[in-house]
């Protein structure tokens, strides 16, 4: 498999007023193209921070990000926003659409960069990324007149418009019920098995976990575990060598990294 996402050492660190925040502290791992990955923690343990860099929406304060054999270190603003077009879709929590623009226009606006194509063309891959979501129906429906599993879709096909690698989304189902969301995760697998894009969300809800391949666990900014999913049993191999003994957490079965290829903790 090729790697899609390499982490080396990566740390991220904000200044708030006096104050440092270490957001992510000597983060490692890699990811394989083709992958459904999690990224699951609490409030506050760096996944938003993460998901930023791997979409070069942010950059790291020391450690290698590489993202589909680039490595983005030192890149000029232009060079990082010109390599997440061909790259990165992203999708947002709250879907950030475009409230006056119909779904359709909505999942074109990102194509209108590409200046290399035609009207025709812009709207034929809108029309395509629309129908692999389900919505064609209601392409000419305004964000007010769809209901949130539909925008969470538009969104989604938004991301797909463009062809990306990578599909990033941050706490996809955060705004929806527990079976709309479920649908949404659904929606993502299929489309991962059918165009082998790589997904990657994060998560702090334990139930949308299954929905992924592979985990990478985050607490305080750490890495601790990485995960792969088995035979519907998930194998973890804690980063620290240190068995999760929480009572009654699935998540017990303890396994070498080796043993969870696709999301790899590198090669010391
Ligand atoms: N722009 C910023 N300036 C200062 N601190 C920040 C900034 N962005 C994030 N942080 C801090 O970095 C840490 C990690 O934040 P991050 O948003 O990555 O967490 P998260 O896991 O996505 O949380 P949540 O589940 O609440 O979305 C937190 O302590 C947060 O307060
Ligand atoms: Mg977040």
């Amino acid at each position: 498999m090729t790697e899609i996402v390499r982490l080396e050492n990566v740390s991220k660190e904000y200044a708030l007023g006096e104050h440092r925040v270490h957001a992510l502290k000597n983060v490692s791992f890699s990811v394989d193209a083709g992958v459904v990955l999690a990224i699951a923690g609490p409030s506050g343990s760096g996944k938003s921070t993460l998901l930023n860099l791997i979409g070069l929406i942010d950059v790291a304060t020391s450690g290698r990000v590489v993202v589909d054999g680039h490595d983005i270190s030192g890149r000029t603003p232009d060079e990082l926003a010109e390599m997440r077009r061909r790259t990165i879709g992203f999708i947002f929590q709250t879907f950030n659409l475009f409230p006056v623009l119909t779904a359709k226009e909505n999942v074109e606006f990102p194509l209108l960069q590409r200046h290399a194509l035609t009207k025709q063309e812009r709207s034929r891959r809108a029309s395509v990324a629309l129908e692999a979501v389900g919505l064609t129906a209601v392409a000419r429906h305004r964000p007010n007149q769809l209901s949130g599993g539909q925008r969470q879709r538009v969104a989604i096909a938004r991301a797909l418009a463009c062809g990306p690698k990578i599909v990033l989304a941050d706490e996809p189902t955060a705004n929806l019920d527990h079976k709309t969301g479920e649908g949404i995760l659904e929606l993502m697998k299929e489309i991962n098995r059918k165009l082998h894009t790589t997904f990657v969300f994060s998560t702090h809800d334990q139930k949308v976990l299954d929905f992924a391949d592979h985990y990478v666990g985050m607490e305080d900014g750490e890495l601790r575990f990485l995960g792969l999913r088995k035979d519907n049993q998930w194998l973890i191999s804690d980063d620290r060598r240190r068995a999760d003994r929480r009572k009654g957490d699935r998540r017990r079965t303890v396994r070498s990294a080796d043993e969870a290829p696709g999301v790899r903790a590198p090669e010391q």
